[in-house]
Parts: C-alpha cells; structure tokens; sequence
C-alpha cells in the first residue's frame, strides 16, 4: 500500500475491494473499530467549502479513537503565509495524518512528497478519490456487485467525472461520461482510465448525447455544472448544460433498475431534478454516509 491516497491509482484494484470490505465491515461494527487509530491525530486543511468532507473525516477520525484538526483556509492560507514545503514540514511532527481539500492538484501532490506522514486527497480541480470510493461501495451495496455494470456521468467532465473514470476503470465497470462539447474530462484523465481499464476490460467512453449515453445505464450519476472556482462561469454554463440535466425523461431511457447518485452539493433544478432525486430510484444520502465508512477505512490502512 501506498503511503498517501492522492488518486484512485494509487490504489490497486485488489486494495479498492479491500477498502470496500472494510468499510462495509466498519459500517457493520462501527464498535470494534473504536480504539483502532487510539490518539492519532489528523489534520484537515481546508482552502474551499465542504460539508460532508469535514463532517464524515472529523467524525470518522474520532469514531476510530483519534482526534482532528480542522483547518480554514484564512489559519494556513497555504503558499501564501507559509509554503506548502514548510506546512508538510511541521505538520509532520505534530499530527499523523493530512487531510487537504484544495485547488491545484500539485498541491497536495508536494505536500506527499515533503511529509513524512499519510496523505489524502480530500479533492481537488483534478480528482476526488474518496468521493468515487463512497460511490462505488454505494453501488455494491445496492447492486450486490461491480464487474460488468454500466455507469454514466451526465454532465461536466470535472474533479468528479475523473474519479469515476479511474475507479470504473480499476473494477471492471463501464463508464461513459455524457458532457457537452468543450467539457470533457480532461485527455489525461481519460487516457489514464483508458490505460487502467486494458486491465479489467472496462470501456471508459465519452459522448455528447445524455440519451445515448444513458442507454444501458446501472447507474445514472451527475454533479453541479460549475464547481468550486467556476462560480463566475455559472449562468454561462446554465444554458450550455441545459441538455444534460437529469430528470424524469432521462432516467426513463437508463435500464429500468437504474439508480441516481449525484456527490452533493446538488443544484435541484439545474443538474437534477426535485422528481429525480427524491425519487425512490435515488440513493444519494447513503451515498453522502458512505463518505463517513469508506474514509474511516483509508484511515486505518494509511495511519494504523
Ligand atoms: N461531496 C462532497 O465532497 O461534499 P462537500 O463538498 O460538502 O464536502
Ligand atoms: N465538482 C464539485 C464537487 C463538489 C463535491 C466541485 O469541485 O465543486
């Protein structure tokens, strides 16, 4: 196992499945977890807004016996008052473990290489890893396996579509990301899904049609249309995603068993529909608690 858990490829697919039978196993028997990590202490940097990262990480360290703390982005302004070298640095020697929740992908990608301590990609613009891992155990639990199903992403080919891809591509499940043209996940995400998935015989694919791409579908799957720094580009977007928001019509053209999950904060009315997501077919708030399991368990393997 790796030191940090930067990426979904960090992970082989033999120690995804086994974070998945432990998070199911933790789910199960939250008490006999309760001293696992007994006086660790984790450290949360924030530098953009959350809730279920902060809740499900500040209570899952605390659920396995250790203690967080959180940190805002004014406390560090990481880069600005200290340089992330020096963060690493002296975190090291004060906490166990880093959780960091930023922009750049490099960023956290330094701050692994500079600390001698575990660290977890708590999302950036490039990736969000535990979010993709709450959302396959999320399937499993629901769909009873992995292998063979299809999910589709409608929507921006962000942090989110790219995690999909490189998990997707790790298990054995088909992804296809429906997005408008100019919003595809980026061509390194997608040759490296595409590389991984050589292994597993997963077919990682990109379309500009929702209903084609939703056809055949297990899972549907959408995210906002403008993340966390795009906020300025929001009303433009509107209109250009428009012909990718998941309502009633589209999940009529996924198989009939098919689910939603969307990663949350979601905008009802914009990616997802108040028919949809309240639906029975939606499984989102398990979804939001499998962040609280799954982490818990890339905690005890990175900080045991
Ligand atoms: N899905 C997710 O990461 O939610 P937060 O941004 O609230 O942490
Ligand atoms: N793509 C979204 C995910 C939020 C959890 C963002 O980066 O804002």
């Amino acid at each position: 196992m790796k030191k940090d858990f930067l990426t979904i490829r960090d992970f082989t697919p033999d120690e995804l499945l086994g974070t998945f039978k432990l998070a199911a196993e933790m789910k199960a028997h939250p008490e006999h977890f309760a001293t696992a990590l007994k006086g660790k202490t984790l450290a949360l940097i924030f530098e953009k807004p959350s809730l279920r990262t902060r809740v499900t990480f500040d209570v899952g360290i605390q659920q396995l016996g250790g203690f967080s703390v959180p940190l805002l982005p004014a406390e560090i302004s990481l880069g600005k008052r200290e340089s992330v070298f020096d963060v690493a640095k002296n975190l090291e020697r004060m906490v166990q473990g880093i959780m960091i929740r930023t922009f750049a992908h490099q960023i956290v990608v330094d701050m692994a290489k500079h600390a001698s301590i575990p660290v977890i990609n708590a999302l950036t613009d490039y990736s969000h890893p535990c979010q993709a891992l709450a959302d396959y155990l999320t399937v499993r639990e629901i769909k009873g396996k992995l292998k063979g199903l299809k999910l589709c992403y409608v929507g921006d080919g962000n942090n989110v579509a790219h995690s999909l891809m490189f998990a997707g591509a790790r298990l054995g499940v088909n992804v296809t990301v429906a997005c408008p043209k100019g919003y595809e996940p980026s061509s390194l995400a997608l040759s490296h899904a595409q590389e991984d998935a050589q292994e597993s015989g997963a077919r990682i694919e990109i379309v500009h049609d929702a209903s084609e791409g939703v056809r055949n579908a297990d899972v549907i799957y959408t995210d906002v249309w403008a993340s966390m720094g795009q906020e300025a580009e929001g009303e433009k977007r509107k209109a250009i995603f428009r012909p990718f928001q998941v309502n009633a019509a589209l999940m009529e053209k996924a198989n009939k068993s098919a689910i939603f999950l969307h990663c949350l904060p979601a905008h009802r009315g914009d990616e997802v529909t108040d028919e949809v997501i309240d639906s029975s077919a939606s499984f989102v708030f398990q979804e939001a608690e499998n962040r609280l399991h799954v982490q818990k368990a890339v905690l005890y393997q990175l900080m045991k």
